[in-house]
């Protein structure tokens, strides 16, 4: 199952470790994960062989980037069974619409893809409507 590091890790190298892509692959970990968080910022640093002052320095100077996420509501599953039936046509069209979602690896639902909760509320077969529909229950 992918992870923070390892999707950190992907970005990094979708960058080619670059390091005057800083910026990019920071917005790009903000963009996943709602933040940078401090083991994000980990590896960005050994993989783009910088040192984490040079992070903190840049996320500092951007005040754009926070180091916790401001958890959102929904969270959606993007492993490969939730993926298989839609998941990141979904996140797309989320995001289009900007609703904020945090991306979840399984929340054992896969039968019922794609999966997403809401607080504690699991629902399955998602789609933007029902979610829309959801949350303003909430
Ligand atoms: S893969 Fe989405 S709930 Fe398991």
């Amino acid at each position: 199952m992918p992870h923070e590091i390892d999707v950190v890790a992907k970005i990094c190298a979708h960058h080619n470790h670059d390091p005057a892509a800083l910026l990019e692959i920071l917005h790009d970990t903000q963009e996943e994960f709602g933040c940078v968080s401090d083991d994000a910022a980990r590896t960005i640093a050994e993989r783009l062989n910088i040192s984490r002052a040079d992070i903190h320095g840049v996320r500092s100077f951007y005040g754009d980037f926070s180091r916790q996420a401001d958890k959102p509501k929904l969270k959606l599953c993007r492993a490969e069974a939730c993926q298989a039936v839609g998941s990141e046509e979904l996140a797309r069209r989320l995001s289009d619409k900007g609703i904020a979602s945090e991306t979840i690896y399984c929340l054992g639902n896969c039968a019922l893809g794609p999966a997403a909760m809401i607080g504690e509320r699991l629902i399955g077969r998602a789609s933007v409507e029902l979610l829309e529909a959801e949350l303003a229950d909430d």
